[in-house]
């Protein structure tokens, strides 16, 4: 699955990724919904077979089953839709709204919520994303005893906790298996998986499917590698390619939807985008020293063909 990331799966990128043929289902960024008339741009579903989980964050369980009975007859939700609800985001502004990984603090107001979104989405996939604790994973015991009666069909966790943020070290996968035995529908892992052997680690704790990230945007290729478990058939001048070809699609289809916009700029989605990219060891560090100083997504597309035709080089 590829993850929702703010900023970075929107639908663009959401469709390229498709594209590749290797991902089952892609996320969106997270809707903050608050009341039933806001604003909401209509979600772009990516072509079958690729299914999509639209994000929701919340923070008051009474509401949100309102708020999405309104989106449905507004025609932005689906009777069918899968809908995934936020539980970890750890922005210190989210949280003090009582949203995001807050609500694990108070799990059966967490309960709650999810009971009022099942009553109000009866007939589409229900889940929630999450961590392993607001603390510390010292939480977690507490969390899935109140998780088994949660009324959802899938469980994203990722393996940290709110107070370890994105730290490298305080990635706790092994955590996930305590879940996987405990909770009564699947659980899908998540965190830190730049590799196949990231994966491997990730599967073996028995979680049913595996959710990427970061990983998938410095190589939106990692699905495919990871499908097929072996990276030997393409040389490195071929997935480098493949790579500048991605991203520069990824511009010309910022820069083709620019145009409708009329006058409004979308190369701040590509430099957020290369920031990421630029960590794939085939791309490097000064790719995004580059872009970040470019003006336009034409000028940006015409650096990626001049670095594809050899014509510029940046070193890695
Ligand atoms: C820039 C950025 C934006 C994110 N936005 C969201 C979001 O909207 N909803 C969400 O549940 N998680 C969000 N996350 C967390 C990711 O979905 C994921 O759980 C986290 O990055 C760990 O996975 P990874 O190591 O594969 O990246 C975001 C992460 C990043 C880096």
């Amino acid at each position: 699955m590829l993850a929702p990331m703010e900023g970075l799966t929107n639908r663009w990128m959401r469709r390229l990724i498709a594209e590749t043929g290797a991902v089952d289902v892609v996320a969106t960024e997270f809707i903050r919904i608050t009341s039933a008339s806001q604003k909401i741009a209509p979600v772009e579903r990516p072509p079958s077979p690729t299914e999509l989980q639209i994000q929701l964050m919340a923070s008051e369980p009474e509401a949100v089953g309102g708020v999405i009975q309104h989106l449905k007859r507004r025609g932005i939700l689906q009777e069918d839709d899968w809908i995934d609800l936020n539980v970890g985001c750890p922005s210190t502004k989210v949280n003090a709204r009582g949203a995001g990984a807050a609500l694990l603090t108070d799990p059966e107001r967490l309960l709650t919520m999810l009971n009022s979104m099942r009553e109000s989405h009866p007939n589409g996939r229900l889940s929630m994303k999450t961590r392993i604790g607001f603390n510390s994973s010292e939480d977690l015991p507490m969390l899935l005893n109140t998780l088994q009666r949660a009324p959802i069909d899938l469980i994203t966790i990722h393996a940290r906790s709110q107070k370890g943020r994105y730290d490298p070290d305080a990635l706790e996968v092994d955590k996930l298996s305590y879940a996987v035995e405990t909770l009564p529908y699947p659980v899908i892992g998540n965190g830190d998986i730049f590799t196949v052997e990231d994966a491997q680690r990730m599967l073996a704790t028995g979680v049913a499917g595996i959710m990427c990230g970061r990983g998938a945007i410095s190589n939106p290729f990692l699905f495919r590698e990871i499908r097929e478990n072996d990276n030997s058939a393409r040389s490195e001048l071929d997935r480098k390619n493949e790579l500048l070809t991605f991203a520069n699609r990824y511009a010309e289809a910022l820069h083709q939807e620019e145009q409708e916009l009329k006058g409004q700029t979308l190369i701040g989605s590509y430099k957020e985008f290369s920031y990421w990219f630029s960590r794939n060891p085939l791309i490097g560090a000064e790719y995004f020293s580059n872009v970040k100083r470019m003006g336009t997504l034409e000028e940006i597309q015409r650096f990626n063909r001049s670095v594809q035709n050899g014509e510029t080089k940046i070193c890695q």
